[in-house]
């Protein structure tokens, strides 16, 4: 089937005409419309510049539509309570949180003892772990980090956290958020599957312990289960011994990839997961629940109370009810459990597996397919479902790889059939397929392969 018969992935207008036609929708007046009305204004003016994730050529972000249990969990929640605060605005909620919470912690292997909560989303996730992190470091001085903040370590200023080259930002946006700065971020170096080196890590944790010239306050180890560039899982069984030696902090990032651990032949990339002190998952990725859907997960659940501040007229210290909010920052917090529940008691557990499984497949038999090509450069061997290249016709000057990408996406995105992202490894530019939603499939991304190469024929 050619692309002219495909649905549109979005219009692929302009930002331009994209706030031409949206201008209706926000020419506030003093009287009201009819429902019927603001409706027909919405599904004329607002979706066709939308975006379709459930169309198969959509293979660029971490964005998925609704799976359909939860959709109905989500639509409960809306209509009844979309927040779970406390106990008192939604004691059901609040429950419901808590029992999904320890099950939660059960379907991944976590050891007894662990705990998790909802959070709005990763970013926040690894901000909270990151503070927690610090937070055990200061008592492990002696202090308490609430009361006496940053200054009660002797020299703030020696802090460090301990991250691949490939982290996600938001780690860069917790340090900053705490105060600590991005000076704070030790850098190590990935192998040739985008991995953390752990030979490197060792070699940094064991510098920075000494007291040389290089002499840092180690509290964090962040390790990335699935990087957001290439998917890739950190050996994070080898990096919690090393954390451990130090008696450091692991905090494993799997916003994007800590879903795939359920995936029974793709349990063994995440080994060592029930050994980190936090980890952070994004159920809103593969997993199809509605934004906001994010969980940390804690070791030793008690940690999550680092977070705790009691008030006098809910989260109180005497109550004797769950009061879910203690565990992170958001006095109003959405209930999110409820999709998640409904989606996976929906799907079952082996309906779940599958799901995920999918997109995994297809990236791997993309994989195998473009070693024949020598005109595709394949970046790494994938772990999950993302993979790197770049185009390389023969005969195109060395200088101009990374145009001839840029030129690609952009012709791609114009077309507004089909997706894919742009990326940079090592400083270069590249392409990036990302399989995530189960409707991906081997046959759209090699349909999308051929129209990158037509594309690639044109460029002069
Ligand atoms: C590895 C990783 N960490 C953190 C995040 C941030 O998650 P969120 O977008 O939910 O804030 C992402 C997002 O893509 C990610 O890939």
């Amino acid at each position: 089937m050619s692309d002219a018969s495909k649905p549109r992935i979005w219009s692929g207008a302009s930002p331009e005409e994209v706030a031409r036609d949206l201008q209706p929708l926000v020419d506030f007046q003093e009287e009201g419309l009819p429902i019927e009305d603001v409706e027909a204004l919405v599904e004329e003016r607002l979706l066709p510049h939308l975006c379709r994730y459930d169309v198969p050529s959509f293979h660029s972000f971490f964005n998925a539509f609704p799976e359909e249990g939860a959709a109905y969990g989500a639509r409960v929640a809306l209509e009844w309570n979309q927040g779970v605060t406390n106990w008192q605005v939604s004691p059901g909620g609040a429950v419901l949180e808590e029992l999904c919470c320890a099950a939660l912690c059960r379907l991944f292997g976590l050891e007894a003892g662990a705990g998790c909560t909802p959070m709005y989303c990763g970013t926040y996730a690894n901000q909270q772990a990151i503070y927690m992190a610090l937070h055990r470091k200061a008592e492990m001085e002696g202090f308490s980090l609430p009361d006496e903040g940053l200054q009660g370590f002797g020299d703030p200023a020696n802090l460090a956290i301990v991250v691949s080259t490939e982290m996600h930002f938001s780690v860069k946006h917790a340090v900053r958020m705490l105060g600590l700065g991005e000076r704070s971020i030790v850098t190590v170096g990935v192998d040739e599957n985008r991995r953390m080196d752990v030979g490197q890590l060792r070699d940094t944790l064991a510098r920075l312990a000494g007291d040389g010239a290089e002499s840092r306050n180690v509290f964090c180890v962040s390790a990335t289960a699935g990087t957001t560039s290439t998917g890739s899982v950190d050996p994070l069984g080898e990096i919690a011994a090393a954390c451990e030696e130090h008696a450091v902090w692991l905090h494993a990032d799997g916003a994007y990839g800590f879903g795939y651990a359920l995936v029974p032949e793709w349990q063994p990339l995440y080994s060592g997961a029930e050994l980190a002190d936090s980890i952070t998952w994004d159920p809103h990725k593969q997993f199809g629940a509605p934004i906001p859907s994010s969980i940390i997960f804690a070791r030793r659940g008690e940690d999550l109370f680092r977070m705790a501040i009691f008030s006098s007229y809910f989260n109180r210290e005497d109550s004797a009810e769950p009061n879910p909010g203690l565990k992170s920052i958001p006095s109003t917090r959405p209930l999110s459990a409820l999709p998640l529940a409904t989606s996976i008691r929906h799907l079952g557990l082996s309906g779940v597996i599958e799901r995920l499984r999918k997109p995994l497949v297809v990236i791997r038999k993309v994989y195998n397919y473009l070693e024949g090509h020598p005109d595709i450069e394949v970046l790494h061997r994938p772990d999950t479902g993302i993979l790197c290249f770049r185009v390389v016709p023969s005969g195109l000057a060395k200088e101009r790889v990374g145009e001839l990408q840029q030129h690609i996406y952009e012709t791609l995105l114009r077309g507004g059939k089909r997706s894919l992202s742009i990326s940079e490894l090592d400083g270069e530019t590249c392409l990036r397929i990302v399989a995530l939603s189960p409707s991906v499939t081997v046959e759209a991304v090699r349909e999308t392969l051929l129209q990158v190469r037509r594309i690639a024929e044109s460029f002069h």
